[in-house]
């Protein structure tokens, strides 16, 4: 089988990728990564288990190519049993099993639920590290511990540097022994890249599609694969004891149609945990709004307030454009300010990397 270092090589030489030094350098630890998992696993009664190799922390600036790179190495691991995931689900899995776990009357829900993860896989891939939650923090020491002690190999990309993770946290101090475990069984690797290549795949290209049509929702749809290429599952976020669900994500790019977001009773809060777990909201089939849908509209005004201070990226597609879309009823001078955010926000500069 091809090691991952020639499959970048080959997607440069075709055309699919560009060739890029701070990627290139980063191959060597995921060609040690799969060559050690190749090896097979001689078990015997006297022979002890092989150690397993170190994981790897990917870490930089968006859109450098972590998740994409982690991607093809996950894709050519043949049969090795691996998951990718998104870390904030896979705690949220965690979280939901520990709960099952404790109804059996175990003193240690971690343990057992810790040994169903190691049992089905040998390899981890957590897209977007980040702890921010209290009870994710409290927890993710013991259960890596146990993780690794199973033999499971980690790898996870992040924008921080372990030593930044949960920083300004309650009880930080808690939290400190999983930093130590990451650098003990991952190689900190920064992805130095000068390139933002999201930024420079929406560059020139447009991102907001009107009205909505059959021609814009397939526009929609390529802007998708261009920026996601695979297969997107559902990011639910807690909230205030309440589930803000994001039908549709996949390497920080979020997708929902406008009523998902803004026809259903959210605020302020929860647009504000939208802006600051995606980095590209892709929202479907704005309608023209005014008196008969002020709700929604409200909604809306606050949705892009949040995505506009996060300097998240927008694309989207709305029945007209963004000086047309609310032209009559209560509200029409608040949407004015609206109106001019959705056209900055098309700017080739905007984007969380200047934020
Ligand atoms: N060398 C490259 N040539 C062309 N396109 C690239 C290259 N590297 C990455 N890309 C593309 O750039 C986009 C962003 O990459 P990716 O999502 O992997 O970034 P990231 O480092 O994970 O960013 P973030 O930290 O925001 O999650 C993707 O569409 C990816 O396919
Ligand atoms: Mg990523």
């Amino acid at each position: 089988m091809t090691s991952i270092s020639t499959l970048y090589e080959q997607m440069i030489a075709d055309g699919t990728l560009r060739a890029d030094p701070a990627q290139q350098a980063v191959m060597p630890e995921f060609d040690r990564i799969r060559d050690a998992l190749m090896q097979p696993v001689k078990k015997g009664f006297f022979r002890k288990a092989p150690e397993p190799p170190k994981g790897l922390y990917l870490w930089g600036g968006v859109g450098r190519g972590k998740s994409m790179i982690m991607d093809l190495f996950v894709n050519n691991l043949g049969d090795i049993p691996a998951r990718r995931v998104h870390f904030h689900a896979f705690m949220q899995e965690i979280h939901t099993a520990m709960h099952e776990a404790r109804k059996t009357g175990v003193d240690d829900a971690i343990a057992p639920v810790a040994k169903a993860v190691s049992s089905s896989v040998r390899l981890l891939a957590f897209d977007e590290m980040q702890i921010t939650d209290i009870t994710d923090a409290m927890i993710v020491g013991r259960l890596f511990e146990a993780l690794f002690a199973d033999g499971v190999v980690v790898i996870t990309t992040s924008n921080r540097l372990p030593d930044e993770l949960y920083k300004h946290g309650l009880n930080r101090n808690l939290f400190v022994p999983f930093i130590e475990l990451i650098k003990k069984k991952m190689v900190v690797h920064e992805l130095v890249s000068p390139t933002d290549y999201r930024q420079d795949r929406l560059a020139g290209s447009p991102v907001y599609f009107t009205p909505i049509n059959a021609e814009s929702r397939a526009d929609m749809d390529a802007v998708w694969q261009d920026l996601t290429g695979g297969d997107d599952a559902p990011l639910t976020l807690h909230v205030k004891g309440r589930q803000v669900v994001i039908p549709r994500f996949r390497n920080g790019i979020g997708r929902a149609k406008f009523h998902a977001l803004c026809g259903q009773p959210l605020g302020a809060a929860d647009y504000l945990a939208l802006a600051e777990a995606v980095k590209v909201l892709m929202l479907d089939d704005i309608p023209s709004l005014g008196r008969s849908n002020f709700n929604e509209a409200k909604r809306f005004v606050t949705l892009i307030d949040a995505l506009y201070e996060a300097h998240v990226r927008l694309i989207c597609s709305a029945a007209a454009s963004p000086e047309m879309l609310y032209l009559e009823g209560e509200g029409t001078f608040e949407f004015e300010r609206t109106a001019s955010r959705l056209r900055e926000m098309q700017g080739e500069d905007w984007g969380k990397a200047q934020s």
